[in-house]
């Protein structure tokens, strides 16, 4: 079949009725076994396969290895086991072109490609996109030489934050207590040592305060639809303290986003963004995860990410009732959405069982015993695991599994995720005990 999208661009599937469809779902982590699980309680999906998948994803679908990085690979994979529609979860892909490869081959992909990708890719053109498009943001400047990168230090105040502009894992912000940190950070970065040439370039940007919180929309060009708030806790420490990591847990919907504030971010954030690529002629077909700092002077974005964040993912998915991946589908072909999305009244928590040493060096290997029945309303989603050689479950990352708890309150949520947790076993696992604690001690408290 082939479909005329509303840009006009021709789009052919394959699939020989609307609700056969074979999802190839791409990456390896907790986000990937939440979309797996989502396509595989689809009505309108018949076969999931996942590449390269996890050890989780490997009892639920068919997995093939993949080189994520290579487009030409993705493309390879999804013709021959006959993809209907690929959903591309991690940003390497993305940043690489694999939508804009499927897409010339005649393959539905949702995600955006490369040069919508670059939000993500690039801070730098991130932040000049929020200029031109008045999104507010915090005060920064771009450099890529160290002698004005300097200069512009000695203009600013500080705490300033410092951040290398291309992709880094997670890795690549730095908070500089004074200029000397600063003129160091700036220098490191600049001349490849510390990030590559992902720190080529740099985005040097005004410290904001407050507290972070992210909203994710679903896009189809001049649509979009909002999936609930979510808080993540990024550091290693109970309390928020001590190293980053790539998330400790994470929940939803996030009450510090009132109502009220939620409207305010749609008007000033979201409305100015998708008018933004629509001036700009960025076809946005796929996630846009907003990074927010709720300042005393109102939401500013920090970031945007072009794909669903991780672990937030396994806590906004289950919250959804409508069939996401219809929804995926009219994103990919770049059709109209629904008015709203049809929410579950319930709250979800996640808790990130990691592999001790993470997120410095850590083990891999260690054998992980799961419970027989898993209690209603409580559910896994893999990370860093894989089956071994002997058929057994075995951790493979340092973020190896997310334990997933639902419930009317988020107290609730949060007692179903930690009776779980507890049934999990390996020998070197670590987890933080206080995932939500922002939420569950504000007074007064939604949940
Ligand atoms: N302007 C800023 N002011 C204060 N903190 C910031 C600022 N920019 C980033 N941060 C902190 O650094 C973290 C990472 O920055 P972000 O822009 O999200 O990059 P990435 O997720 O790619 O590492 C944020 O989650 C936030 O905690
Ligand atoms: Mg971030």
């Amino acid at each position: 079949m082939t479909y005329l999208n509303t840009r006009g661009s021709r789009v052919s599937i394959r699939m020989s009725k609307e609700s056969d469809l074979t999802v190839l779902v791409i990456g390896s982590g907790g986000r990937e076994h939440s979309l797996v699980k989502i396509c595989l309680n689809s009505p309108i999906v018949s076969k999931v396969i996942a590449a390269p998948g996890n050890g989780g994803i490997a009892t639920e679908a068919e997995c093939h290895p993949v080189q994520v990085d290579d487009p030409a690979d993705i493309v390879s994979l999804a013709q021959r086991v006959e993809a209907s529609l690929v959903i591309v979860g991690p940003e390497v892909p993305l940043a690489a072109g694999a939508v804009d490869a499927l897409e010339a081959v005649g393959i539905l992909a949702y995600g955006p490609g490369k040069a919508a990708a670059q939000l993500e890719a690039s801070k730098a053109f991130c932040k000049d996109f929020f200029a031109r498009h008045g999104i507010p943001t915090a005060a920064y400047g771009t450099f890529s030489d160290v002698d004005s990168a300097l200069a512009y230090l000695d203009t600013q105040s500080y705490p300033l934050v410092i951040k290398a502009s291309g992709l880094a894992a997670g890795k690549g912000v730095i908070i500089a207590e004074n200029r000397e940190e600063a003129a160091s950070t700036v220098q490191e970065m600049l001349s490849g040592a510390a990030f590559g040439d992902s720190g080529r370039q740099v985005v040097i940007e005004e410290f904001l305060e407050g507290e972070e919180a992210s909203i994710h929309i679903m896009v189809s060009g001049e649509d979009y639809l909002m999936l609930p708030p979510s808080q993540d806790h990024k550091r290693i420490g109970e309390g928020d303290t001590g190293l980053n990591t790539g998330g400790m847990g994470a929940y939803a919907p996030a009450s510090i986003i009132t109502p009220e504030l939620e409207q305010e971010i749609r008007d000033t954030v979201i409305r100015t963004t998708i008018d933004g690529l629509m001036k700009d002629k960025l076809d946005y077909r796929g996630t846009l995860y907003i990074g927010l700092m709720l300042t005393d002077a109102g939401p500013k974005v920090l970031e945007f990410n072009v794909r669903f964040g991780d672990p937030e993912t396994q806590v906004i998915l289950p919250l959804v009732a409508d069939d996401l991946v219809d929804i995926f589908l009219k994103c990919a072909r770049g059709d109209a959405l629904p008015d709203k999305l049809n929410l579950h009244p319930a709250y979800s928590m996640v808790v990130v069982l990691v592999a001790s040493g993470y997120p410095g060096s850590y083990p891999k290997g260690d054998p992980i015993s799961l419970p027989d029945q898993l209690m209603r309303s409580a559910t896994l989603v893999h990370a860093g695991t894989k089956i071994n050689p002997e058929g057994e479950l075995v951790t493979n990352g340092g973020r190896v599994l997310g334990v997933i708890g639902t419930g009317p309150t988020l107290k609730i949520s949060a007692e179903k995720a930690y009776a779980l947790v507890d049934q999990v076993i390996f020998s070197t696992k670590v987890f933080r005990k206080d995932i939500g604690w922002r939420q569950l001690e504000r007074k007064p408290h939604k949940a």
